[in-house]
């Protein structure tokens, strides 16, 4: 049993996401950045990771995505936004939709800290005023991903372990 774990990040936030399969596979787990990700083919899972960009996973992950075709995947993401929004409904239904076709076994979602390049961008474009609610959501995205955030990935891809295992022993037998 061996999980694929491909990854975007540009400020590292889901790159320490993507870090906590190794524990849960117990070494089981080739993780590589999306740069340098290798062919999914011969992988009984395949777990992608992105950073949402304007709603959606990046451009660099949505192509990875995009590329898997009845294959066992899972997909996580960090996003500046809380992941209870209808904003962050959003993004996972966006990108529930790029891996259609696929058998989906997953879906994980966390805040992670904002790049604060884009907050001095977004301010001085005037498209997006500072207003309380978003000032309050910028401090705390800026504590993201923490310590409950990363034992909730390791759990995630923990109960991703025991799901392939069981759909593996349902395949043997159907077979
Ligand atoms: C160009 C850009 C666009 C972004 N768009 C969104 C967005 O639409 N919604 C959101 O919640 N966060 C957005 N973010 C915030 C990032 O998704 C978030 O900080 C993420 O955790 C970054 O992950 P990384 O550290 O792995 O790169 C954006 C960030 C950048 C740089």
């Amino acid at each position: 049993m061996r999980l694929l774990v491909v990854y975007s990040s540009r400020t590292g936030n889901t790159r320490q996401v993507a870090q906590q399969a190794l524990a849960a596979w117990k070494g089981k787990v080739d993780i590589h950045p999306v740069e340098q990700a290798p062919s999914p083919d011969g992988y009984d899972v395949v777990a992608v990771g992105y950073w949402v960009d304007k709603g959606k996973p990046d451009p660099r992950a949505a192509g990875y995505m995009a590329g898997l075709a009845g294959q066992r995947v899972a997909i996580f993401g960090t996003l500046g936004a809380s992941p209870a929004s209808g904003h962050a409904e959003d993004v996972r239904r966006a990108a529930l939709d790029v891996v259609q076709g696929n058998d989906v076994l997953g879906s994980f979602l966390c805040q992670g800290r904002i790049d604060p390049e884009l907050i001095k961008v977004m301010a001085a474009s005037g498209h997006h005023p500072m207003t309380p609610e978003r000032r309050a959501n910028i401090e705390e995205a800026a504590k993201h991903p923490d310590a409950n955030d990363l034992a909730e990935a390791r759990r995630f891809f923990e109960q991703l372990y025991d799901i392939a295992c069981e759909e593996k022993v349902h395949a043997r037998h159907d077979a």
